[in-house]
């Protein structure tokens, strides 16, 4: 696989996370929706090359905590920080604050509907961001995106339409769009839910390599076996807390808590 300049530092013992130095922070973030009080006070550091998988019952505020760490949604309250800057809540960076346009451009999304540009082919889906937000030559950017391409299996599509792919395909340059950022963090939610059984491996194969070569991610998933496998950490979300928090093994295997483990029995049945 194309070693390029796009992944975080590869995962190796020079370039453990750092339990001290959190890539991103979230403090005391609540978010409310009319009356529903959606997150209730969630604290969370993610630190470089970590993957953290972010489980929990259908509405307990797994999407809006992940859209809040790149304000997607704005929250109500608390702190949240990338590499320590402070993030504001205007779209441009000031006075030591990271503001929300250059924020997106460190923290990348993928979606669970892929949100793909539909009258774009799939390179120009890909070079968008790094064209027109980056202000990369088209050259520079589509050489970029060809890597990108290559390495999630879609090269030889580069000039199909997104409804000319299948979803997995559709998935997969979505990730490689994402990629074109070079985020520093990459945040996905339920990234398979939308697919096809048959097509969920190719885009789990595709999440797995990313975790090899230590890209920082959080990816709110239902695929437990998977999140055992990949991720470095693992949080249970339950009624807008963080209920559970550690190694996936005692997260997911040896779980402690009568909700938590009702959760998880759903997946056993
Ligand atoms: N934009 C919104 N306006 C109003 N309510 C919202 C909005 N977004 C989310 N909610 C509500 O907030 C709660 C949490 O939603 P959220 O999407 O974060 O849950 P989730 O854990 O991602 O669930 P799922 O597993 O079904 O995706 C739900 O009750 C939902 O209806
Ligand atoms: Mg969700």
């Amino acid at each position: 696989m194309d070693e390029s300049t796009l992944m975080n530092t590869p995962r190796s013992a020079a370039a453990a996370p750092a339990a001290d130095d959190p890539i991103l922070s979230v403090r005391g973030l609540r978010k409310s929706f009319g009356s529903i009080e959606v997150l209730r006070g969630i604290d969370l550091d993610l630190t470089r090359g970590e993957v953290l998988a972010i489980i929990g019952p259908s509405g307990s505020g797994k999407s809006t905590l992940i859209r809040c760490l790149n304000m997607m949604e704005v929250p109500d309250s608390g702190e949240l920080r990338l590499r320590g800057r402070p993030v504001a809540r205007g779209f441009r960076s000031r006075n030591g604050s990271i503001g929300v346009g250059e924020l997106r451009r460190h923290v990348g999304m993928v979606f669970q509907h892929f949100n793909l540009f539909p009258h774009k082919t799939v390179l120009e889906n890909v070079i968008e961001g790094p064209v027109v937000v980056l202000k990369r030559p088209r050259a520079e950017a589509e050489a970029v995106a060809m890597d990108l391409l290559a390495r999630v299996g879609l090269d030889a599509k580069r000039d199909a339409y997104p409804n000319h792919l299948s979803g997995g395909q559709k998935q997969r340059v979505a990730i490689a769009r994402a990629l074109a950022m070079q985020p520093d963090v990459l945040l996905l939610d339920e990234v398979t839910s939308a697919l096809d059984p048959e097509l969920v491996g190719e885009v789990l194969t595709v999440v797995r390599a990313l975790a090899e070569e230590g890209m920082t991610m959080a990816i709110v998933t239902h695929e437990i076996a998977f999140a055992a496998d990949v991720a470095d950490r693992a949080v249970f979300i339950d009624r807008g807390v963080i209920a559970a928090d550690g190694t996936p093994d005692a997260v997911l295997h040896n779980p402690e808590g009568e909700r938590l483990r009702a959760f998880l029995a759903r997946f056993h049945a």
